[in-house]
């Protein structure tokens, strides 16, 4: 029996010396020293023998077996190191382009005006989208029980002991009008934009999850004219030069008097966003002395926008992930 150990090793060695690639190799080992081999058989059948010869055979085979695996080892390597020498990298082979992420036509858009507005001199503010009653209704002149309520479905999110603590998800970016004014002395100039909720039965032109950007100007002699003149310069800028805008009386508890901004567009007027001059109560709020101040605002819906600007029919497709659609901006 040990001569026939002696026997294995040599052929083994042998075979690994041969072996041309790491399949083969693998094939080798496991024949020599596998399950079924003939290494194994021997090592199982030890415990028949007599104490003398059972530590001699078992002794022998154990270091048969080791060193056949150092064999291999070794010969797993130089194998490794041949195979890797003989992949030649061809750089003339055309690259294969990555794969890159794509804006939404939303947050295009959106870039778009806060680029214009910024020229004229406004700043971007921002505020939660968690945001208390307080900030979203009451200080923008819409009290509870007021009826102008009903026009924003609302989420609550919790329910506190007054308007102070409770919470809503915004349903405009109005409430950040308020945020910085009670921070901030005027002169005022600012856009806010951001994502903005309402608890909406969803169609092709309601989204309970969309957007808007606030724009607010607060400082001494502001008229409905400087109103005019900056909405309608930078819906000019976004939508074209030739468009025709227009403004239309309105109500919103926060301005007076209020507007509604209408575009024409394909033989209408689409309404485009709500402005107005910020009431007097909206500013004494916020400690702000309307005998010496005023301003103007406005809220305009970016999804209506960007609608407008490239001819989408259905709000729900800027939310629905669907990279053929936003790859086409
Ligand atoms: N917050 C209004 C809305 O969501 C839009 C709006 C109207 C904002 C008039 C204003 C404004 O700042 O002056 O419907």
């Amino acid at each position: 029996m040990e001569a026939e150990i002696k026997q294995i090793v040599e052929s083994v060695k042998l075979s690994i010396a041969k072996a041309k690639d790491l399949a083969s190799l693998t094939e080798v080992v496991v024949k020599s020293t596998g399950r079924k081999s003939r290494l194994t058989e021997i090592l199982r059948s030890i415990s028949e023998l007599n104490p003398d010869e059972r530590r001699q055979v078992g002794f022998l085979a154990n270091e048969a077996k080791v060193e056949i695996e150092r064999l291999a080892g070794e010969k797993q390597t130089e194998l490794e190191i041949k195979r890797a020498e003989s992949m030649h990298r061809d750089v003339t082979l055309p690259g294969i382009k990555p794969a890159v992420g794509h804006l939404s036509p939303i947050t295009i858009v959106m870039r778009e005006l806060i680029k214009v507005l910024a020229e004229l001199g406004f700043e971007i503010a921002e505020g939660p989208e968690a945001e208390l009653e307080l900030y979203n209704f009451d200080l923008l002149n819409i009290p509870a029980e007021h009826p102008a309520r009903d026009e924003w479905d609302t989420f609550w999110l919790k329910q506190g002991s007054d308007s102070r603590h409770n919470v809503l998800l915004r349903t405009h970016t109005s409430p950040v009008q308020i945020r910085y004014m009670l921070d901030n002395k005027p002169p005022i100039r600012i856009i806010s934009p951001g994502r903005t909720f309402r608890y909406e039965a969803e169609d092709a032109t309601h989204a309970a999850v969309f957007s808007q950007m606030e724009g607010l100007m607060v400082d001494k002699n502001l008229s409905v004219a400087n109103l005019k003149a900056v909405i309608t310069y930078f819906v000019k800028r976004v939508l074209g030069d030739e468009k025709i805008v227009r403004f239309r009386p309105s109500f919103f508890p926060f301005t007076e008097p209020s507007f509604e901004v209408d575009v024409w567009f394909n033989g209408k007027w689409l309404e485009l966003m709500g402005c107005g001059m910020v009431s007097p109560q909206v500013l004494r709020n916020v400690g702000i002395d309307p005998k010496i101040y005023s301003g103007f605002a406005f809220g305009v819906g970016i999804e209506r926008l960007t609608m407008l600007k490239y001819n989408i029919s259905d709000i729900r497709l800027f939310l629905n992930g669907d990279p053929r659609f936003a790859n086409q901006f």
